[in-house]
């Protein structure tokens, strides 16, 4: 949450730099935004409420080799052009991400000082103290200033008489990438500009000083350390909307690829020796994760249960965190994370490693903080997700995990199995004409809910999260059979009913429950890979029929289906799927 980015250049104007990078970063927040630019000694700042492109006019007439930027999402105080970072004071302008947990003692001191705020963040109290500390050494004032700091935080820091960039990072993420026109300091790696060749990651309590030239690093006692620079290759990342109108439908459209990258990509880098060892040896897994990454765990509950015969338990990370099952050596944690940032997934790993668990990392970002608490990593091949709302790395999770449960039968036979997926998907996403009939009914009810059972329960579930987000058409998921002890309550005219129908074993009981719903008025949908269900409804529910499947692998086309309705749905009401309001993508804080 938040973004932050420097650029220090060997040559030219580092400002159209830090502008572009704050597009690619604004998935990580977009209530405001602003830069500071370094040029002749002095700074310039140039900061708005809303979103990247507002700053583009007034970011035109700056220029200079050293700059930084920063989105917001706004966790102290309301999205305002005073709020919005950098902040600045004396010598010095400042970005943070992360949260100042004693701002407001350290504000009340300041204030004592004689300082005046301008802003109500919490990020502001760091420059005056950084300023206040100010002898001639930059450095030394920074590392002065964050003593001081209890909580998370990612800085960028500017300083008049320096030409570059002070960095710290403490739990907080900050990557320093490498290229021909010089160095960046960024958020996150897909955010990085594609000329850059290779990545320093700082560990937590690291200074980086950043100049066009070069960066060097110390520790929290400012002794230098050497932070090992790994190769990258980012083009993939930074593809552009091409042809699409909105990244939500690109990313749907790129989940065949994405399930196909997956199944190489493990084969290709995750030692499945030792992999099958953690899971045929395990005395339980546990699969933990927030929001999408945990409904991906509520799916792959199903490919656990029936291939392992081991108990597994699925686990929302921040309930986790505090209250984490007893574990032992054999126990597997899976901790599932699109971006390997999500704060309270990181924190509740770090417990149950702490505790003697064994973790591996489901994650579609390599140089995550998950990767570096985790044994082992299982990547997800994903590539940029921009859209805030998840859809293809959803499936690229399930990709990961279905291969993960399979380790314990034949692991060649899953191969095959999975990328039989992607036809399927592919003939669902033809299928625009019946997700926008379907998104039709949801865009005119007041309120939607998801119906299944076994593993249709779980992707109904994710149904309900993704059009909750992007449509803000309030919805629920629930197990069907819960129906009548509660829920029925609920249902009249102006309410939807989607029931996702692919256990042919359960199917009966979805329709009867679907016709209790349809005699008391409500509207019924329904996502299916069965035959028949069409002709048992007729007349009473808009059944879309998607390509028949074996039941484990459902999913995977009834998800997209369902990410289909959700983002048909965002545009019938006019809302902006990539960026809905509130969210960011990475939730870095508590
Ligand atoms: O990066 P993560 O997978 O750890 O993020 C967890 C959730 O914040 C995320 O899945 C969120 O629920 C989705 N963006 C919703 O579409």
């Amino acid at each position: 949450m938040c973004g932050i980015i420097g650029v220090a250049k060997r040559r030219g104007n580092a400002v159209a730099e830090v502008l572009e990078g704050l597009k690619r970063l604004e998935y990580r927040g977009y209530d405001s935004a602003g830069l500071s630019v370094l040029s002749g000694g002095a700074i310039a700042t140039v900061k708005r409420g809303g979103r990247v492109s507002g700053l583009e006019e007034g970011a035109a007439a700056l220029s200079g080799g050293v700059a930084i930027g920063h989105t917001r999402w706004a966790t102290h105080g309301e999205p305002s052009d005073q709020n919005a970072h950098p902040h600045t004071s004396g010598a010095f302008s400042i970005v943070h991400n992360g949260i100042i947990e004693n701002f407001a003692e350290l504000k009340a001191e300041l204030l004592a000082d004689g300082a005046e705020f301008l802003s109500q963040t919490d990020s502001e109290v760091i420059v005056k103290l950084i300023d206040k500390y100010y002898k001639g050494d930059a450095l030394s004032a920074v590392a002065k200033a964050v003593e001081r700091l209890k909580g998370s935080y990612a800085l960028a820091v500017l300083c008049r008489d320096f030409d570059g960039i002070i960095a710290v990072k403490y739990k907080s993420p900050v990557v320093v990438g490498f290229s021909e026109s010089g160095v960046t300091l960024c958020s996150d790696v897909p955010a990085l500009p594609a000329e850059v060749t290779s990545v320093c990651v700082p560990e937590d309590g690291d200074f980086a000083v950043i100049t066009a030239q070069s960066a060097r690093f110390y520790n929290s006692s400012l002794t230098p350390v050497m932070r090992v620079r790994r190769p990258v290759f980012l083009d993939q990342f930074n593809s552009g909307l091409g042809c699409y109108a909105h990244y939500m439908i690109k990313e749907i459209h790129e989940t065949q690829r994405t399930v196909r990258e997956t199944c190489e990509g493990f084969f290709r880098t995750v030692d499945v020796k030792r992999l099958s060892e953690y899971v045929r040896g395990a005395d339980r897994i546990i699969m933990t994760g927030c929001g999408t990454a945990y409904n991906a765990g509520l799916a792959a509950r199903r490919f656990f249960s029936d291939r392992c015969g081991v108990f597994c338990q699925v686990e929302i990370a921040s309930e986790l965190r505090y209250f984490p099952p007893r574990v032992t050596p054999a126990t597997l944690v899976l901790a599932i994370s699109q971006s390997g940032e999500t704060a309270d997934t990181v924190e509740a790993v770090q417990e149950l490693k702490k505790a003697g668990a064994r973790v591996v990392a489901v994650t579609n970002c390599g140089y995550s903080a998950i990767t570096r608490v985790a044994h082992m990593v299982v990547p997800v091949c994903a590539g940029a997700e921009v859209c805030v709302a998840a859809t293809k790395s959803y499936t690229g999770q399930l990709a990961a995990l279905y291969l993960i449960s399979k380790l314990s039968c034949d692991v060649f036979d899953a191969q095959s199995e999975l990328l039989s997926v992607c036809p399927r998907i592919g003939e669902v996403v033809k299928g625009a004409e019946r997700a926008k009939e379907i998104a039709a009914l949801c865009a005119q009810s007041k309120a939607v809910f998801f119906l299944g059972r076994g593993i249709d329960y779980a992707v109904a579930v994710e149904a309900s999260l993704k059009l909750k987000e992007v449509s803000y058409v309030f919805s629920d998921g629930y197990p069907a059979g819960e129906l009548k002890h509660g829920t029925l309550a609920l249902v009249d005219e102006n309410t939807l009913s989607v029931f996702v129908i692919c256990d042919e074993a359960l199917a009966e009981k979805c329709l009867n429950a679907a016709s209790q719903i349809a005699s008391r008025k409500g509207k019924v949908a329904v996502i299916t890979c069965l035959d028949g269900v069409a002709e048992k409804l007729k007349g009473t529910a808009t059944v879309w029929k998607i390509p028949d499947s074996p039941l484990n692998l459902s999913p995977f086309s009834s998800a997209v289906a369902l990410q289909l309705v959700a983002y048909h749905a965002a545009i019938i009401l006019g809302r902006d799927p990539d960026k809905p309001r509130n969210l960011a993508k990475s939730v870095t804080v508590e």
